[in-house]
C-alpha cells in the first residue's frame, strides 16, 4: 500500500443514490468520488437538498446506495451485512446530528454511557467513561440532568461526548450548529477543532454555516448531488418561480386584491342568481 493510501480513512467511488416516493424519483447523489485523509477537519458544504446528509448517512452505514463504493478504514461499508455494519459503526464512527438525538428519559451521563454499554462494557465502567467525556466537553457538572433540563448548546455537547465515548477514528456531524445561536455554535466548532487536534479524530462535517466553513481544513462543495469546484454563494431564484408566480414581486395590496377579486365576483354572481329566482 502506498503512503497516500495508508492515510486515506474514507474513500467513496462513483456513489449514486436516488430516493423514490411511490413512482416519483428524488435524485440525491450522482457519482461522488471523495477521499478523506486521517486527521482532516473536512466540511461538506452546499445548499439544502444538495445531498450532504445522504452522503454522510451512506458513509456512516445508515443508508444504502444504488451504485458505487464507500470504503471506511479500507472496508466497503456497503458490502457489510447488518450486524457487521452495526458493530463496525459502533467501534469506528461517532455521529453528531443536527437535532442532537438524545434519549429523553436518560440523564446526560446515561446517554453517553449507553453507547459504551452497547459495546459490551459494564454499567459502572460505562458511567465512568461518560463522566470523563462530559468533563472533556466542559459539562461534567451537568451529568445528572436530562436533555430537557439542558440548553441546546449543552445538549449538543452531550451528543459530542456520546460520539467520542467509543473513541472512534471518525466523527460524522450533520449540521451540528444548525440549531444553535452563533456564539454557542462557535464554541462548539472550537471544541471540535480542539478534539480534532488533540485526539487526531477525523471530522467530516456537513454544514452551510459560514463559521463552520471557515474552520475547515478542507471545504468540499456539493451541488445537486455532485462535488463541484465552486458555486454562486448567493442563491438566485429559479426562473420558473417568476413564471409560476407572476405577482411575486408586486406590492402586498395588489397581491391581496388579486387574491380576493375572484371570490368577490363569485359572490356577486351568486347574489344576482338568487335574486332572479326569488
Ligand atoms: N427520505 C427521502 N425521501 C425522498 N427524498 C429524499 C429523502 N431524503 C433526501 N431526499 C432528497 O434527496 C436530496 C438530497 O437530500 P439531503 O441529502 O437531505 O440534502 P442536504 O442534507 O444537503 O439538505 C433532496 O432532493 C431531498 O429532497
Ligand atoms: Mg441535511
Amino acid at each position: 500500500m502506498s503512503e497516500a493510501n495508508q492515510s486515506t480513512i474514507i474513500q467513496t467511488r462513483d456513489l449514486h443514490k436516488c430516493y423514490w416516493v411511490g413512482t416519483m424519483p428524488y435524485p440525491a447523489l450522482h457519482g461522488i468520488d471523495l477521499q478523506i485523509r486521517s486527521g482532516e477537519f473536512a466540511v461538506l458544504a452546499g445548499r439544502s437538498g444538495s445531498g450532504k446528509s445522504t452522503l454522510l448517512n451512506i458513509i456512516g452505514g445508515l443508508e444504502s446506495a444504488d451504485r458505487g463504493q464507500a470504503e471506511v478504514l479500507g472496508e466497503d461499508i456497503l458490502k457489510m451485512g447488518n450486524s457487521q455494519r452495526s458493530k463496525f459503526r459502533l467501534t469506528n464512527i461517532g455521529f453528531i446530528f443536527q437535532a442532537y438525538n438524545l434519549i429523553r428519559v436518560l440523564s446526560a451521563r446515561e446517554n453517553v454511557a449507553y453507547v459504551c454499554q452497547l459495546q459490551g462494557k459494564s454499567k459502572q465502567q460505562s458511567l465512568e467513561i461518560a463522566n470523563h467525556w462530559l468533563h472533556e466537553v466542559e459539562i461534567g457538572h451537568l451529568g445528572y440532568r436530562r436533555p430537557d433540563q439542558l440548553s441546546g448548546g449543552q445538549q449538543q455537547r452531550v451528543a459530542v461526548a456520546r460520539a467520542l465515548a467509543t473513541e472512534p477514528k471518525i466523527i460524522l456531524a450533520d449540521e451540528p450548529t444548525a440549531n444553535l445561536d452563533s456564539t454557542t455554535g462557535r464554541h462548539l466548532i472550537e471544541l471540535m477543532q480542539r478534539l480534532n487536534q488533540t485526539l487526531e479524530t477525523t471530522f467530516l462535517i456537513s454544514s452551510h454555516d459560514p463559521d463552520v466553513k471557515q474552520a475547515a481544513s478542507r471545504l468540499i462543495k456539493l451541488s445537486d448531488g455532485q462535488i463541484v469546484d465552486s458555486w454562486d454563494e448567493i442563491p438566485q431564484p429559479p426562473r420558473s418561480l417568476e413564471a409560476t408566480c407572476p405577482l411575486r414581486n408586486r406590492p402586498f395590496t395588489e397581491r391581496l386584491r388579486h387574491l380576493f377579486t375572484p371570490r368577490r365576483k363569485a359572490r356577486q354572481q351568486n347574489r344576482q342568481r338568487t335574486s332572479r329566482h326569488s
